[in-house]
This record gives C-alpha cells, structure tokens and sequence, in this order.
C-alpha cells in the first residue's frame, strides 16, 4: 500500500482524531521519529501522529485505512533492526502518551499500563508494590512496554523469566479495521481458543496497535551478588555459570564481552580498567540465593579456569556499567570510522557458541580484512550480538549474508531478541521454511488485508499467491 502522494485531506482527518497539535509533518519536528536508533535508517513519513487514547488510536487507523496510508507504530524508537521507522511515506503513530501505569495488583501479581509506558517506570511501581518486572534491558529508560511486547523483546533476564512472550499476561491492540482486540483476564489458565496474546508478542508492528498491556510480575530475588570475571573463552565462561548452577546458586543474569568492546566503552565512559591484567573474554553474572563466602568460594572453585574475578551486592552498577555502554560505544565507534554498525543479533546453540564466534571472525576479516568485529551478549542463551564496524553500507548485505548463513549453519537462529525488522527481511527464507513463510502471510493477511501495518517489515510487501 504504497502512499506516495497521500490525500489532501488525511492530515485533516488526523487532527480531527487527536488535536492538531499532536500532528507533526514539518520534516526537522519529525526528524527523531523517522530514523532509527543506530543512525543506519532514516525514513520519509507523510505525518507523526501522537494518540492520546485507544479511541484515539483506532479513530486514526480508521483515518488511514479509508485513505489507504500505511502506519508504523512507534515506541521508544530503541529498536535495532529498522522496523520502528517509516520507509516512503507512512504516518508513524507514536505510542508514547499511552503512558499511564493503571494498576499493580499483588494478589494476580500483574501490571497493568498503556503501551507508552517505559521498562523502567514500569519496574518502579512493580517495585513500589514489592515485585518485579522480570524484563530489564540497557535501554529501560526509553523502551516501552508496547515495544518490548511487539519485538517480544528479551533482554538480561531471560536466563531466569524468559522472553517478553512468557511475561505477557493480556493485551489490548487496535486492528486494521479499527476494532479494539481485548484479552485481559490475567488467569494463569484462561484456555479458550487461540493464543492472540502470544501472537502479538513479536508481531513487530504488522498485526495491529497495541495500546495496553497486562504483564506479569515476579517477587525480587533475595541475596543477589553481581560478579565480574576475567575468563580465558566463552567456553570457560560457560563453565562459571555451570559451576554457579552446581552450587545451587539461580543465574540471574549471564552477560558476556570481550576485550575489543570493553576497551570502546572505557575510553567512551572513562571507566578504569577492571582488573590489573586484560583478559580475551568478561562474563558479569548475577547470582542469588548464595551468602558472599559462598559466591567467593564458588569462584574460587574454579581455579585457573578463571583469571580475576569481583564481586558485590546488587545492584552492582559500577560492574554492570561495563557490559550495559556496549551498544553506545560500539554504536559511537562505528559512527567515527565514517559508517553505522552492522548489527546483527543471533542465537547459536551453547555447545557452538565459541566455535561460532571464532569461525566468524576468521570469515569476516578473510573478506572485509579492513573491518572491525565487536561481539557481547546473553551467554546462558547463545546470543552474540555481532557489530561489524567498518563495513561500508554498500557491503552490508553481503556481510550480514555471511554470518546469517554461518548462523545457520551452527543450528541458530537469524533473530535472538531483536526482531527480523527491515533489516533482515530477505533473510527470513533462510530461517523459516516457505510452508512456515505461508503461514505466517496467510495470518498477516486475515487480520490486515489490505497490508495497513508496516509494510516492508518481517515479511516482504504482500504478494496474493
Ligand atoms: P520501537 O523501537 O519504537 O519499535 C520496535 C518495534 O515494535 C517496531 O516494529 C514497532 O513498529 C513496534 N511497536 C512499537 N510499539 C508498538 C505498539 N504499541 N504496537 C505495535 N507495534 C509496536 N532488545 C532486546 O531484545 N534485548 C536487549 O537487551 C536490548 N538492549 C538494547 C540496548 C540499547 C542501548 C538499545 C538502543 C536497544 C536495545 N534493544 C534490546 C532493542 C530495543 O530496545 C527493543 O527492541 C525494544 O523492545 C524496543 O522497544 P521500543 O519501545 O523502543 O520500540
Ligand atoms: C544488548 O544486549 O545490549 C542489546 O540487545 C543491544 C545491542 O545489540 O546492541
Ligand atoms: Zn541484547
């Protein structure tokens, strides 16, 4: 539904749903809305609409279906593979004023809260109430729970709750036909019929508008330690986390690096280096259940499969300061030799993760000798996320060719966390089968046929077989 010259008489409609004044088109008020997060994408966007209610949002779904403009529903804009941005002319509905936290109920032990609303403010009332989110990204502070929901967003807690889909108790999302879709019982059982929920958790934009969410909550952790250890491979990281496992300590967090990322973000953040000695690889864990000596004793344990290791109570910033600044100082690092990064966020099996890492960065400097590769990620999930910086944007698709066959290659997958957005798109035949690719069409199209939402993302524009 391409909008190249969109009808006089849309921006109209647009005010009359939300108030001129939450109707931007002048391009340098628009500017931060239509590029993405990396600086890699930018987008042309007929308008930037900023409903202030779910009537709100289905009157302008209403808008731009009768005057056929696609929409791209937006969040915090934190997204990394170029779905959360227009690309010719799409009105960008930003969710950001669907940011009212409605209630935290201790006894369902559930949040409910528009979809503006940020990780961050929404960790603060479920703490507020004595419970937790159990989703917690670097980019709390801009992510929205809308957000994380449609990327099924997963994070440095996965390792202990799983992914945004396992926390999502009810939602609430504006259709194509501007019907407002409403599961919110928040039962633990609530079997009737298919899993509409689970199906807009990673839907990336493109099965409707999610408005509000109803997310479960957790009781916090009691007794946590943040370590950081200097660690010879990702082998041997691997191998503290099976160690802290046998001490019947519960891994709340697993998240690896290496030196190359964090040699960027001290020079980036001005941080000491956390050890006298460097090591090739840092795994920072969060560890509970366990007393000091017992973390200290675990370590210890391990003898030379570990080199330096700290460790302190929670919170722990000043080592989680280390792992956190990756993505800003990669991103600030690419940014410099002239060209964004190439992200690309990929889950390989633990038994080949370390070989994955290495036969990758032989394959990647054969063929791009003048390129940089920076990988950190979720250890106890096999998920690296490649940087490649350097890589002339001429050259990406050859590169991000490379390490998604090589990924697949070793059993993987070609989106851990992130998505298939944009920017992975042509890829999604090499990881999903063409019946699967059917399927998945066959349900785009029963609930958006006339390809509203997001054109261009997860699945290539629609073609009626
Ligand atoms: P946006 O970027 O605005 O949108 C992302 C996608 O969701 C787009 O397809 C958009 O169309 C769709 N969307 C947004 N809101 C809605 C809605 N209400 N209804 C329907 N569709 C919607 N991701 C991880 O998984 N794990 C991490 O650890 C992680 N760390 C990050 C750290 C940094 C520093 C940064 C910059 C990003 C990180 N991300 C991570 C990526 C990103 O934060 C997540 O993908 C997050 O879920 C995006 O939320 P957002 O609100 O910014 O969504
Ligand atoms: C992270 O884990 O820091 C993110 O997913 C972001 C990134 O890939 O840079
Ligand atoms: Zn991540």
């Amino acid at each position: 539904m391409p909008a190249a010259n969109p009808p006089a008489d849309l921006v109209d409609r647009l005010a009359d749903a939300v108030g001129a004044a939450h109707v931007l088109t002048d391009d340098s008020l628009t500017k931060g809305y239509r590029t993405d997060w990396t600086g890699r994408w930018e987008g042309r966007a007929t308008a930037v609409v900023r409903p202030g209610s779910t009537a709100e949002v289905a009157a302008v779904v209403r808008a731009c279906a009768a005057t056929a403009v696609p929409i791209v529903p937006q969040g915090g804009n934190t997204g990394l593979v170029g779905a959360s941005i227009p690309g010719d002319g799409e009105v960008v509905v930003s969710l950001r004023r669907l940011d009212t936290i409605e209630s935290v109920d201790p006894i369902e032990r559930t949040l409910a809260a528009g979809a503006g609303v940020t990780v961050a403010a929404a960790q603060a009332a479920a703490a507020s109430a004595g419970l937790m989110l159990g989703i917690d990204l670097a980019a709390r502070e801009s992510a929205t729970l809308g957000g994380v929901v449609a990327t099924n967003a997963g994070g440095l807690r996965v390792v202990r709750y799983g992914p945004t889909r396992w926390q999502l108790a009810g939602v609430e999302a504006v259709l194509a036909d501007g019907s407002v879709l409403r599961r919110w019982s928040g039962l633990m059982k609530d079997n009737v019929g298919y899993d509409l929920v689970g199906l807009f958790a990673g839907s990336e934009g493109t099965l409707g508008i999610v408005t509000r969410v109803l997310m479960r909550l957790v009781s916090p952790p009691a007794h946590v330690h943040v370590a950081l250890v200097g660690v010879p491979s990702l082998d041997a990281a691997g191998a503290v986390l099976g160690a802290a496992r046998a001490a019947g300590l519960t891994i709340e967090a697993a998240e690896f690096f290496h030196a190359a990322g964090l040699a960027l973000v001290r020079s980036r953040l001005g941080l000491r280096p956390p050890f006298a000695e460097e090591y090739p690889t840092y795994l920072l864990v969060e560890l509970s259940g366990g007393t000091e000596d017992g973390v200290a004793d675990t370590f210890a344990r391990l003898g030379t499969r570990v080199g330096d290791g700290t460790f302190e109570p929670a919170p722990g910033s000043r080592l989680w300061a280390y792992r956190e600044g990756q993505t800003e100082a990669v991103n600030a690092a690419a940014v410099a030799l002239g060209c964004a990064p190439v992200k690309l966020d990929v889950a390989v099996p633990l038994r080949r993760h370390a070989e994955f890492e290495a036969v990758m960065r032989v394959r990647i400097a054969e063929r791009f000798p003048e390129s940089e590769v920076v990988t950190f990620g979720h250890l106890a999930e096999g998920n690296s996320h490649v940087n490649l910086l350097g890589v002339p944007e001429a050259q990406a698709d050859e590169a991000t060719d490379l390490v998604l066959r090589l990924v697949v290659d070793h059993g993987g997958s070609i989106s851990a966390e992130h998505g298939v957005g944009r920017a992975k798109r042509p890829w999604l035949e090499l990881a999903r089968s063409p019946v699967d690719v059917a399927a998945m069409r066959a349900i785009k199209h029963a609930l958006d046929p006339a390809g509203l939402f997001s054109p261009g993302v997860l699945l290539s524009p629609a073609r009626r077989d």
